[in-house]
């Protein structure tokens, strides 16, 4: 039975399959969201830490777990430790890694990205965007330079970028990707009406700006088989005055259900609006638990594609009253980085929840950092097959991060020089 009765409604059960478009099933409504694990190795490639990273994963029962974003241009990383998926990238490793992914009843998809103009000053690369309006964070704003306006060329060998590396991914093994559209990376970059300022078929009106996304979504589908997922990853709205907002979303659902995509997740916010922290620009006050909930209740209501809701979900019974409201699927990142079996413990029947404590700083920029940090000690820890018990103190977990980005981006460096083809003779 898919159903449950809760107080006279009835309501999808956590454990109940899902069936998508592709036809790909999910066999339960719970997803690892994605979370960029600073993981990778020489040559941008994913190694054990990775493997053994997705097979803890795999052992916690989620139906559906999307991998932290890999990038599809080697010279535009969101960080120096991004894996990094395109033509000419030796798959074995991305083998490896699905399969590790593929050892308990879940399905892998592998979450596509371009940051677009979230690249600091110090990586190699120019940085573009859809316009060159810079990221505004306060007194952090002077470590990202104003980003270049890519020029239509430059925004089509993007589009086939995405679909190359889907076809990538389908060959190494993975069930599906996920483009990333949320979160103020490129994508988000032009649909959002502040940062796209353009006048071409690319900006202006909503339709012109989603062009880059159901340019990606077409070319995506057209390159990869039937069998495999294509997944969206959308903001609910930027929480940002003027920004992209809930009607925009619910508009854009409606365009992408036309291919159809087979699954899309709503979050919420950028670095700017620091919304699945709690602190969105716009002022807006959000939910301490399942906090796009109401934001999104009208675009789940509307949309003809299953939906993914993902931003402070950790107890079940805040899980099950998501789906209550027409969700299809679950999805988690913190919650399962502090406590990776949370899914199978709670289609077992317990009520466990993941604790997590939100870090009370003043300067709300630094603790986002300094908690993604502390996860990211967790997940390091975790892919080396330790208990997951142990906690890294925020402060620490940030320099410990700081040093080991100095050592990842001589080392990418090194890297994109042995990569460039040689000079032409003479
Ligand atoms: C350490 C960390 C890394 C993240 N990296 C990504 C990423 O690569 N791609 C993405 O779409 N979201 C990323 N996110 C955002 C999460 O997928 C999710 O949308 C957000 O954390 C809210 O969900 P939560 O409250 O369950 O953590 C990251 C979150 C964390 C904590």
């Amino acid at each position: 039975m898919d159903n449950v009765n809760i107080g006279g409604t009835f309501v999808t059960r956590l454990d109940a399959p899902l069936v998508l478009a592709s036809g790909q099933a999910l066999p339960n409504r719970i997803a690892k969201a994605a979370m960029e694990e600073f993981l990778a190795v020489d040559g941008q490639l994913p190694g054990h830490e990775l493997a053994g990273l997705y097979r803890r994963w795999a052992r916690g029962g989620a139906g559906l777990m999307i991998t932290g974003h890999a990038m599809v241009d080697r010279r535009a990383l969101a960080d120096p430790s991004d894996v990094v998926l395109e033509e000419g990238t030796p798959l074995e490793a991305f083998r490896q890694w699905a399969r590790a992914a593929q050892s308990g009843d879940g399905r892998v998809w592998l979450q596509v990205n371009h940051p677009g103009r979230v690249m600091t000053t110090d990586m190699p690369g120019a940085v573009r965007s859809a316009s060159d309006v810079a990221v505004d964070v306060g007194r952090y704003s002077r470590l990202f330079p104003r980003p270049e306006p890519m020029t239509s060329e430059q925004i089509e060998e993007t589009v086939q970028r995405f679909a190359t590396t889907a076809r990538m991914a389908e060959s190494a093994g993975f069930d599906g990707v996920q483009i990333h559209a949320a979160h103020g990376y490129l994508i988000s970059q032009f649909l959002s009406p502040l940062t796209n300022l353009r006048r071409d078929r690319w900006g202006g009106g909503l339709e012109n700006r989603a062009r880059l996304l159901l340019d990606i979504v077409a070319a995506v589908r057209a390159e990869v088989g039937e069998r495999f997922a294509v997944g969206v990853k959308l903001n609910t709205a930027d929480f940002q005055r003027g920004g992209f907002g809930a009607d925009d979303a619910s508009r854009v659902v409606a365009m992408l259900s036309e291919f159809p995509v087979d699954l899309v997740e709503l979050s919420g916010g950028s670095l700017e609006s620091l919304a699945t922290h709690g602190h969105p620009a716009d002022g807006s006050t959000l939910a301490r638990e399942a906090y796009f909930l109401d934001a999104a209740e009208k675009i789940i209501t509307d949309a003809s594609v299953p939906i993914m809701l993902t931003g402070g979900i950790r107890r079940r019974s805040v899980a099950e009253r998501v789906l209550a409201q027409g969700t299809s699927v679950v999805g988690m990142a913190t919650a399962l980085a502090v406590d990776p079996s949370l899914p199978r413990r709670w289609l077992h029947g317990e009520d466990a929840a993941a604790e997590v404590e939100p870090l009370r700083w003043r300067d709300k920029g630094l603790a986002a950092a300094a908690g993604q940090a502390a996860l990211r000690c967790r997940l390091a820890r975790l892919s080396r097959e330790k208990a997951s018990s142990g906690r890294t103190p925020p402060i620490l977990a940030l320099a410990g991060e700081r040093l080991h980005r100095r050592a990842a981006l001589r080392r990418y460096r090194r890297w994109l020089v042995d990569r460039r083809p040689p000079a032409p003779a003479g």
